[in-house]
C-alpha cells in the first residue's frame, strides 16, 4: 500500500513524483506535498499550484479533504480506507525485504586492536555496524561484515620481547596479562635501550615468518578473539570475515606499484607519500622511510581486495570521527587511481563515548571494560526485575534481554554523530527513552493478547480503528518500511530507535484512553489487532537494534 504513489498519480503532474510527497508533520494531516520547487517552472506560487493541485483531485475517493498551507498541500486520507490498508499488509513484507535484492554491502566494523581491550569505546563501532549489518540484511542486501582486525604492527614485537622475557608460560595468557606486559615493556624499554632493540628485533622475526614467533603472535591473537568472541556472541554480533592488517601483508606492493606508474607518489624525507595538497589534505604516507608500511597502505589494498573479492555496491567503515581524516585520503587516492567504486566508499563516523561523566583513556588512566558494562547493566536489570515482578518466570533470561538492550539503545538511540555519556540509572530507565521502555510497551502488548486469547479471530473492522488515538498508531505503522529505508539510506540506527519510541508512545496513549478488552467483540476484535501488530513491529524493529523483546517482564 503505497500512498505516496497513490497520492502522487492522483495529482497527475508529471512534476510530481511519490519521493515529492512526505509524511505530513503532526497535525498537517497524513501526508504532505511541499510545492515550492513546482514554482519557477510553472511560474506560479507555491500557494496556488498547491491550490490547483487541489482542485484537480476531486473525485479521488482515498482522499477525504485537502488543505493548502504556506506553500504546502496537506492530504487528509480517507481514515477507514487507510486503516483497512495498513492492517491488511503483509507482515512479513515482502516488498521491503527484497528491496536490495542483488546487492551487496560491505560492513567494516567493531575492527578491534590485538592484545589491547575491549573497552566502551569500542561499543559504537560495534552496535552502528552490527545494527547496520541486521537492517540491510532485512532489506535483502546482501552483507559482508568484515573485522578488520588491528594485529600487525612493532607493537606485536614488544610484546613478544616481554612476554619472552617476563610471561608465565606455565598459564594460560589473559588479554589482562599482555595488558600488563605491553605496559611493563613501555616503561621498562624507556630505561632500557637494549630492551627497546629487542621490540624491534622480535618483530623481524615476525615480520620473516620464524616459526616460534609466529607460533606466540597467532597466541596472542587467537587469546584476544576468544575475549572478544564471548562479547559478540552476547550482543548477537556476526562477522563473516575477520582479515585484518595482517592479511594484507602480501597484497599492498601492486598498489605501491600502482601507484609510482601512474606518478602519483613522491618522495619525502625518504617516505614515499601521495601528495592531497591540491585537496587541502596532508600528504597520505604510504611507505616509511625504513620500508615499512602503513595503516593507509593497507587499507588500500583492503578496498581492493573488497572491490574484486564482494564486488560490493557499497563498502561502509564504521570508525570514530578521528579517523576522518585517513577515511577522507584513502577515498581521494583511489579516486586518483580511477577506481570507479571509490564513491561508494562511505565513512559511517560516529562521536565520542564518555562514561559517567567522565571521558576514556586506553591509556593506563580509565579503561572501562565493555564486557564489565554489559555485565553490571544486566545485574541492574535484574534487580529492577526482582523489585518489580518478583515471580516473573525466566528472570535471568528477561535480565539479559533488557541489560543487553539498554546497552545497544544508548549506543543506537542517539544520531551517531553526537557525543554521548554512559549512565547506568538512564539507560535503564523504564519510562525514558530506552530499550527497557521499548520492552515493555510490548510486553505490555503481549500480556493484552494473552489475556483476550480467543477474541482476536476474524478481520478486523477498520472503522473501528479512526478515532484520532488508534489512527495516530495506524499511521505509525504504515511508516515502518519508510523508517527502515531511511536508516539505511542515512546509515542512522537512530532513526529506528526514535521510531519506536514514537510508535511506543502512541500506543501507550491508545492504551490509556480506552479498554481494549471490552464486552463488544468487534471492538475488541480490531483492537486487539492493532496490539498485534503494534508488538510485531516493536520486535522487529528493536531486532534491528540488536535487542531482544522477551513476551513478558
Ligand atoms: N583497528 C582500528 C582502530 O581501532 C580501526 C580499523 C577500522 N577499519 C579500517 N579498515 N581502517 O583504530
Amino acid at each position: 500500500m503505497d500512498y505516496k504513489k497513490k497520492i502522487s498519480e492522483a495529482i497527475g503532474s508529471p512534476l510530481v513524483t511519490a519521493d515529492d510527497i512526505m509524511t505530513a508533520a503532526e497535525g498537517h494531516g497524513d501526508y504532505a506535498l511541499p510545492c515550492f520547487k513546482y514554482a519557477r517552472q510553472l511560474r506560479k506560487s507555491p500557494q496556488a499550484i498547491a491550490e490547483d493541485f487541489a482542485a484537480g483531485l476531486g473525485g479521488c475517493d482515498f482522499i477525504e479533504r485537502t488543505e493548502v498551507a504556506g506553500g504546502y498541500l496537506n492530504f487528509y486520507l480517507e481514515r477507514k480506507a487507510f486503516v483497512r490498508g495498513v492492517m491488511a499488509e503483509d507482515p512479513g513484507r515482502p516488498q521491503l525485504r527484497s528491496s536490495g535484492a542483488g546487492k551487496t554491502a560491505c560492513i567494516d566494523y567493531s575492527s578491534i586492536n590485538i592484545a589491547k581491550p575491549f573497552h566502551i569505546g569500542h561499543l559504537m563501532s560495534t552496535a552502528i555496524g552490527g545494527s547496520l549489518y541486521r537492517i540491510y540484511k532485512y532489506l535483502g542486501w546482501n552483507v559482508v561484515g568484515i573485522n578488520h582486525l588491528g594485529d600487525w604492527g612493532t607493537q606485536f614485537g614488544k610484546l613478544l620481547a616481554a612476554y619472552e622475557e617476563w610471561g608465565d608460560k606455565t598459564k594460560k595468557l589473559t588479554l589482562g596479562d599482555m595488558l600488563d606486559l605491553y605496559v611493563r615493556f613501555t616503561e621498562e624499554s624507556e630505561r632500557d635501550p637494549a630492551l627497546a632493540e629487542r621490540g624491534r628485533t622480535e618483530f623481524l622475526r615476525i615480520e620473516r615468518g620464524d616459526p616460534d614467533a609466529v607460533r606466540t603472535y597467532e597466541m596472542f591473537k587467537a587469546t584476544t578473539l576468544e575475549e572478544v568472541n564471548k562479547v559478540y556472541a552476547r550482543l548477537g554480533i556476526e562477522f563473516d570475515s575477520y582479515n585484518g592488517e595482517a592479511f594484507y601483508n602480501d597484497k599492498m606492493q601492486p598498489i605501491i606499484d600502482e601507484l609510482e606508474a601512474k606518478g602519483l607518489t613522491e618522495v619525502s624525507d625518504g617516505a614515499l607519500v601521495v601528495r592531497l595538497d591540491d585537496y587541502g589534505m596532508p600528504p597520505c604516507l604510504i611507505r616509511r622511510s625504513d620500508g615499512a608500511s602503513l595503516y593507509a597502505t593497507r587499507d588500500l589494498a583492503a578496498a581492493q581486495y573488497r572491490a574484486d573479492t564482494y564486488k560490493f555496491d557499497k563498502c561502509l567503515y564504521v570508525v570514530a570521527t578521528q579517523q576522518n581524516l585517513h577515511f577522507r585520503q584513502l577515498f581521494k587516492v583511489l579516486e586518483l587511481m580511477g577506481r570507479e567504486w571509490a564513491k561508494n566508499l562511505v565513512h559511517v563516523q560516529f562521536g565520542m563515548v564518555s562514561y559517567e561523566g567522565k571521558p576514556l583513556s586506553t591509556r593506563k588512566g580509565h579503561v572501562v571494560f565493555l564486557a564489565d558494562v554489559i555485565e553490571n547493566t544486566v545485574q541492574k536489570a535484574r534487580e529492577i526485575i526482582e523489585e518489580k515482578n518478583p515471580d516473573l518466570p525466566n528472570k535471568d533470561a528477561v535480565a539479559e534481554s533488557v541489560g543487553v538492550g539498554a546497552v545497544m539503545f544508548f549506543a543506537l538511540g542517539t544520531q551517531r554523530i553526537k557525543d554521548v555519556d554512559f549512565d547506568y540509572d538512564r539507560v535503564l530507565s523504564f519510562d525514558g527513552e530506552t530499550a527497557p521502555y521499548l520492552q515493555y510497551t510490548h510486553a505490555r502488548c503481549m500480556s493484552v493478547l494473552a489475556k483476550a486469547e480467543n477474541r482476536a479471530e476474524g478481520e478486523p473492522d477498520p472503522a473501528l480503528l479512526t478515532d484520532d488515538d488508534a489512527y495516530a498508531v495506524v499511521r505509525l505503522l504504515s511508516v515502518f518500511g519508510d523508517v527502515v529505508l531511511d536508516a539505511a539510506e542515512k546509515y542512522e540506527p537512530s532513526v529506528i530507535a526514535r521510531y519506536l519510541i514514537d510508535l511506543a508512545r502512541s500506543y501507550n496513549r491508545f492504551y490509556i484512553a480506552g479498554r481494549i478488552i471490552t464486552d463488544d467483540d468487534a471492538l475488541t476484535r480490531a483492537r486487539l489487532a492493532l496490539t498485534s501488530a503494534v508488538a510485531r513491529t516493536i520486535k522487529t524493529g528493536l531486532r534491528l537494534l540488536l535487542t531482544e523483546a522477551p513476551d513478558r517482564m
